[in-house]
């Protein structure tokens, strides 16, 4: 799989990201010392023991042995596969992956992709200058006016205008490529013509600024209201939301997000200051989105309208909301006074009208509790067997924590069911005991903070300093005669130095992943070797000292007594010699 990507720019990658602020993008870390700490996102716990630590570029969970570089740990809390995790932490540093399979994706269709971007900017620019400049586009202008959208506002958002015309587009860039890019409909052998015609513009970015579709509205009350650009190789409705790149440009990591339903809500709570809201291209808020969202915020506050389609849209948003909530998220559901959105809402009640709402608005907890059983009898057995049967389906797809471990309680509560309790019991026991047995195991492997062996101390501090390798290559080291437990994989990893040229741990390790070595290289880097930082070299020059010492000494006592039994080759006797010259 990693084959498609090139290992350099793997490594690259691990240099160009630091792993506290990519963890704390997901998790927010408490600095303590040389390191970073957390409440673990791998398993619950109450006391941080959770670790990053910088120099390394290595996370590790004191509690449940979780420990990685920023691949890993992309792989382990956003549970992806290699391959997309490298993807994610290219996108979080910002730089593209150059592909060197043809199978997957060929150059040819990077290049394509690219030129498609390139396409989508320069349309973006044209409907912009049809905006501003353009007599058409002054009705356009005056629409936005009469909707109390700022000139500013209107520039942040790139909004523009696409003239009434059916062939715009078509006579001024490449037909195919806009064919490709969705902004030219082909009907039954036709001449293509324009998609967009007569209709303020949004453009749609993705978290890295490119855009990759449109939204269009009419600019009166003729339907479709709005017309969204369809699937193309850039866009892909059920994975992008509306203004994140806006939102991320105010702030990338915003205490919260809303979600709201339409452009013109994002763009009125940004005019007002609300620069923390999305929205979800028409469609319901998928498990795609919430993952996408909980990347930069811990917590997401769904917004509906008051009235009976919103109340469903907000429940049919639980069902993906429930598999994104692991602890340390939140999700809350705030559901607007009839006949509103959050566009008119927020010009009517302002902004601190607006965040009132929104911080009194309802826990996810509160609001799956009263829909369950908003039309049950809970004073009632065949009430709160609904209510079981309604709620149980839910709370069994939370991820295992503490808040799935309540939300049972209140259930049990509500219904009275204390079968519940054994149902419940027989599900997490399992998961308890394994986590407690990897306490345990990790307890026994704890690690050995008294003084290590010279072999330890060695691998060790080569291990957590990639540096030390080229030192090392400089020092007259005899390494035939070395010889003590380790040995192998000292040379090894001093070969994988010398080879990969890692900066940090962090690409060390990586050079490792899958390979039957991954294992004692993990421990070695979190081995804690109590040295300073200006000792590092004096101590892992005297441990090869010492172990170069003892190599000799076990070799001499070997060599004297073979030569009292049996006597010596040639060979050893030449070994002999050179061993009592050098001492
Ligand atoms: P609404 O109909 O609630 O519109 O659609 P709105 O956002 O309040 O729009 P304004 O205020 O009249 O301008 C909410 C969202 O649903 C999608 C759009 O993304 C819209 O922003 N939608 C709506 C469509 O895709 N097509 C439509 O025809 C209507
Ligand atoms: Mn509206």
């Amino acid at each position: 799989m990693s084959g498609r990507i090139p290992r350099e720019f793997i490594d690259e990658l691990l240099v160009r990201v630091d792993i506290v602020d990519l963890i704390d993008s997901h998790v927010p870390l408490k600095k303590t010392g040389n390191n970073f700490v957390a409440r673990c996102p791998f398993h619950a716990e109450k006391t941080p023991s959770f670790s990053v630590n910088r120099k390394k570029q290595f996370f590790h969970c004191f509690g449940c042995g979780a420990s990685g570089n920023a691949i890993s740990f992309l792989m382990d809390f956003s549970h992806l596969d290699f391959i997309e995790a490298v993807e994610d932490l290219a996108g979080f540093v910002g730089v593209d992956i150059p592909r060197i399979s043809s199978e997957y994706k060929p150059e040819q269709k990077n290049e394509d992709l690219n030129s498609l971007y390139l396409l989508m900017e320069q349309v973006t620019g044209f409907y912009v200058s049809q905006l501003r400049t353009s007599d058409a586009g002054k009705l356009a202008v005056e629409y936005l006016k009469n909707r109390g959208v700022s000139s500013a506002c209107a520039d942040d958002f790139m909004i523009g205008y696409a003239p009434d015309e059916w062939r715009v587009l078509a006579t001024r860039f490449n037909p195919k490529a806009l064919l490709d890019a969705g902004l030219l409909i082909s009907k039954d052998g036709g001449q293509p013509y324009d998609r967009f015609r007569g209709r303020i513009m949004f453009p749609i970015r993705d978290k890295r600024s490119r855009i990759v579709g449109f939204g269009g509205r009419v600019l009166d009350d003729s339907l479709p209201k709005y017309l969204n650009s369809p699937e193309t190789p850039l866009f892909h409705k059920g994975k992008e939301v509306y203004g994140l790149f806006e939102l991320l440009e105010k702030n990338s990591k915003p205490s919260r997000i809303l979600i709201v339903e339409g452009y013109m809500d994002v763009i009125a709570l940004a005019q007002f200051g609300i620069h923390y809201a999305v929205a979800a291209l028409g469609t319901a808020a998928s498990q795609a989105h919430l993952d996408l969202l909980f990347r930069f915020s811990s917590e997401l506050v769904f917004c509906f309208d008051g009235d009976k389609a919103g109340r469903e849209a907000a429940w049919r948003a639980m069902e993906p909301a429930f598999s994104s909530l692991k602890d340390g998220r939140q999700i809350r559901v705030m559901l607007l006074p009839q006949n509103h959105d959050p566009d008119s809402l927020v010009r009517e009640e302002g902004i601190d009208g607006f965040i009132g709402r929104v911080q009194s608005s309802e826990t996810l907890s509160e609001f799956f509790f009263a829909h369950c059983s908003s039309a049950l009898n809970l004073s009632e057995m065949e009430g709160r067997a609904q209510l079981i049967i309604k709620a149980k389906p839910y709370l069994e797809k939370l991820p295992e924590s503490v808040f799935k471990e309540m939300m049972f309680s209140r259930l049990k509560e509500l219904s009275g069911w204390d079968y519940l309790d054994v149902l419940e019991n027989t599900a997490t026991l399992a998961t308890k005991q394994t986590s407690k047995q990897k306490y345990a195991d990790n307890k026994n492997r704890a690690p050995n903070t008294g003084r290590l062996s010279s072999a330890r101390m060695a691998i060790a501090l080569l291990v957590q300093n990639p540096w030390l390798g080229e030192m090392l290559d400089q020092q007259e080291i005899v390494w035939d005669e070395l010889d003590f437990p380790g040995v192998s994989l000292f040379k090894n990893v001093q070969n994988m130095i010398a080879d990969k040229n890692p900066a940090t741990t962090a690409s060390l390790v990586e050079c490792y992943r899958d390979s039957s070595e991954e294992k004692s290289i993990k421990a070695l880097a979190l081995l804690d070797s109590l040295i300073p930082d200006d000792g590092v070299e004096a101590e892992f020059f005297d441990a090869i000292s010492r172990l170069v010492i003892q190599s000799r000494e076990r070799s001499l006592s070997m060599l004297l007594n073979k030569e009292k039994n049996e006597g010596l080759t040639s060979q050893e006797k030449q070994l002999l010699l050179k061993i009592l010259t050098v001492k």
